[in-house]
């Protein structure tokens, strides 16, 4: 048999038993055989002497192009037995493949985004401040007073005297305040701390969104406008909004903002949404704003309460428990 026609069968075997090569054992044994210095190859290219003249470039470049392919097939075996050698079943890559399972934002983070996104389309920036907050911000500039209730060691988290986790996020009123001019237009969202007892309404940790617009002649007519606004934006044009009269030591008057809620069965209930009213003038002073100048509107609205509603979630600890079975609803 001529060498070309040795050539080609070399390929053809090597070919099918490529195919039969299960472990690194085999793979060795193919590549010595075929390979080595002493393989296959190597003795049909010693042979390649006694082709005639005019039949060794041809003859030649089959050679090689046996000897690459072979080569190749080699490789492909090798990476296909991965660095384990073979021990493992070889990948089938016709399967289909696992299905991704793709993250997404927590559904807090969610309600957060949906929030700020109908605040800021009213014209609302976004401010933000720091949970360790001092008693000025959290307290004093807000016009609660020392002996205030609101204080109290067994109601708030003191890291010192003067020091505390903040209560809520109406701490940022102020520092936004010392921080510009009028007017002011923002609304801050956050966590705040308490040390209730945790229950499915209650939990020491939660959210709020805190909104504040002070300018010259800001009117109770345009808090209620705005919350029902935002109401509206937030969960739907059927909704609707009523004030309570209220007592808080940062406005005056202050109210309570209730939301009227359309439930899945066809029912309505009144929902309380958070605290709101006219900024005192005491907090005005207090960051040097002159209140015969200016006023303004605040209001504080529990988040996690709202992404309850909105959701129908029947217990703020399934916010936090962050069990995927849970958080994959949305
Ligand atoms: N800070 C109050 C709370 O945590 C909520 C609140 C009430 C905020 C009235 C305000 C406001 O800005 O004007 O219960």
């Amino acid at each position: 048999m001529s060498l070309l026609e040795d050539l080609q069968e070399l390929k053809a075997r090597a070919i099918a038993e490529v195919d039969k090569v299960a472990d690194a054992e085999q793979l060795e044994q193919f590549r010595v055989k075929y390979l080595g210095t002493k393989g296959q190859i190597k003795q049909a290219m010693g042979r390649l002497k006694e082709v005639p003249k005019q039949a060794k470039p041809a003859v030649g470049q089959l050679a090689n192009d046996v000897k690459a392919a072979i080569q190749m097939m080699y490789d492909r075996a090798k990476s296909s037995l991965g660095p384990s050698g073979g021990d493992k079943p070889l990948t089938d890559v016709t399967l289909p493949a696992n299905p991704l399972n793709i993250g997404r934002p927590h559904i807090l983070t969610q309600t957060i985004n949906e929030i700020t996104e109908v605040f800021a389309r009213m014209g609302f920036d976004i401010a933000y401040g720091p949970e360790v907050e001092d008693e000025w911000h959290n307290f004093i500039a807000l016009n609660i007073p020392d002996s205030h209730p609101a204080r109290d060691e067994l109601e708030n988290f003191y890291i010192t005297p003067k020091m505390l986790l903040r209560s809520q996020t109406s701490t940022i009123q102020t520092r936004v305040m010392e921080a510009g001019n009028p007017p002011v237009r923002v609304i801050a969202v956050g966590r705040v701390y308490r040390p209730d007892t945790v229950d499915a309404t209650h939990s020491f940790m939660f959210h709020q969104v805190e909104g504040l617009y002070v300018g010259c002649g800001v009117s109770m007519a345009d808090l209620k406008t705005c919350l029902d606004q935002f109401c509206k934006g937030y969960f739907g044009h059927d909704v609707r909004t009523r004030f309570r009269p209220s007592f808080f030591p940062f406005t005056e008057p202050s109210a309570e903002v209730d939301l009227l809620f359309h439930k899945s069965d066809g029912s309505t209930e009144w929902i309380e949404m958070g605290g709101c009213g006219m900024v005192d003038p005491n907090v005005l002073q207090a960051v040097k704003y002159d209140p015969e100048e200016y006023t303004g509107f605040a209001f504080g609205l529990g988040i996690e309460r709202m992404a309850m509603r909105k959701h129908n979630i029947p217990d703020i600890r399934l916010l936090f428990e962050n069990d995927v079975r849970f958080l994959r609803q949305f």
